[in-house]
């Protein structure tokens, strides 16, 4: 290693990263470090007691002060734990000061490792659907960018996602440049296209009838896959048909609204309304892949811009004072989507619900939080027929 830059190593539990760390030590004479055993070092307990004693927030918080300072120090080998690389600090730096690699296994082969296991204090707790859950939770990366939509198959090969057939939904006041763009990264594939108009009275059995049809007529299967392009409507419908066709399809979703990249696109709520209300019938149903490119938004109308700032603005709200500040800050730069600063607010936004989100997936109690004025303005827009 020519570079003055540490060599990191993340994956999930189970993934080999100390295995592996270990004999690149030997191999290029730099000092291993795993970072599990630093923390055991300083707390002087098991992984496991930390977590029982003190909690996961706890244990996150050492993980990250201890991550940071060796990141920072001289050229080593790291290896991470599972979930450090969730953290966006920890992210950052790796990305100033390391090459980083991720051991991706085929998740029955971690299940098998890990199920069960003493020495992990997470498997200990967690059932093996728990544990799948989990590798997919964090396999599955929220893909933030500028013209992203050009990298899309790459994209998909890289998160192993393959399916011959898919079926496209498109928003019909998506520019057609966009859709051009998109149908040219979908070669590979049989590709069907179907418009929609997005309004909240096509959230209904009737659209979901619809895209059921389509799919039933060209002979799709589970394997198969349904895109969403488009905002907020069309990712909740076309969300709950993948949900429900065969019991589930895979899934894309291709945020085109801001408020449907820091919002409606994470956390797997999809649904259409009801005579008795809105989003009442609906599934929890993970994207297999959520695409949000910020070019996206540079045709939408200003109000909606506005709609989804205030979405961020709102959420920001609950968890963190910081976050308000930066967008209250910058909202005029994050309103004219300037470069950095859009891309913070969104990934912000996705990194808050993402973290309620794990913790509580069918809004039991935490993640309802989340709905922060939902129950009034669900009541004022039911009361105007959602025009
Ligand atoms: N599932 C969830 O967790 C969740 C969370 C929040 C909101 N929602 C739902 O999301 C919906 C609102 O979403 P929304 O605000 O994105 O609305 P939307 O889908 O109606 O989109 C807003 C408008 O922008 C147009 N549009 C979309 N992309 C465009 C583009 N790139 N260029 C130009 N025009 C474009 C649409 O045709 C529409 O007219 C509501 O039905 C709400 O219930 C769901």
């Amino acid at each position: 290693m020519e570079s003055n830059k540490n060599l990191v190593l993340v994956g999930m539990m189970g993934s080999g990263k100390t295995l592996i760390g270990k004999l690149i030590s030997k191999q290029t004479k730099l000092k291993f470090i795993d970072i599990d055993n630093k923390i055991e070092e300083k707390e002087k307990m098991k992984i496991a007691e930390i977590f029982k004693k003190k909690g996961e927030k706890y244990f996150r918080e050492c993980e990250e002060e201890i991550t940071l300072s060796c990141l920072k120090g001289e050229k080593q080998i790291l290896s991470l734990g599972g979930g450090a690389y969730i953290n966006t600090n920890i992210r950052k730096e790796c990305k100033k000061s390391s090459f980083s690699f991720w051991l991706n296994w085929k998740k029955d082969i971690i299940i098998k490792r890990i199920n069960g296991s003493k020495k992990r204090p997470l498997a200990m707790t967690l059932s093996e659907t728990d544990l799948e859950r989990l590798i997919n939770e964090r396999a599955k990366i929220v893909h933030i960018g500028t013209n992203i939509i050009s990298k899309l198959r790459n994209i998909i090969k890289k998160n192993k996602l393959s399916f011959s057939k898919c079926l496209i939904v498109i928003d019909s006041k998506i520019p057609k440049k966009f859709r051009t763009l998109l149908l040219r990264n979908l070669k590979n594939q049989k590709i069907y296209t179907l418009n929609f108009s997005a309004n909240e009275k096509n959230k209904s059995n009737l659209s979901i009838d619809k895209i059921h049809n389509v799919l039933f007529k060209n002979n799709f299967y589970r394997e198969d896959c349904i895109i969403s392009f488009g905002g907020g409507i069309t990712g909740d419908v076309v969300g709950y048909a993948a949900s429900t066709f065969k019991r589930g399809i895979k899934f894309i979703n291709i945020p085109s609204t801001l408020l449907a990249q820091v919002d409606s696109s994470i956390g797997g709520k999809t649904g259409i309304n009801n005579k008795f209300g809105k989003n009442l019938i609906g599934s929890f149903y993970q994207p297999d892949l959520v695409i949000s490119d910020i070019n996206l938004l540079r045709t939408l109308p200003k109000r909606e811009i506005i709609c989804g700032y205030a979405e961020i603005l709102k959420s920001t709200l609950i968890d963190s004072k910081k976050n308000f500040i930066f967008l209250d800050k910058n909202f005029n730069k994050i309103l004219n989507l300037k470069g950095n600063f859009i891309i913070n607010a969104i990934l912000n936004s996705c990194l808050l619900k993402k973290k309620i989100i794990e913790k509580d997936e069918k809004e039991k109690n935490l993640r309802k939080s989340l709905n922060l004025g939902h129950t009034f303005a669900h009541a004022y827009e039911a009361s105007l027929g959602y025009s």
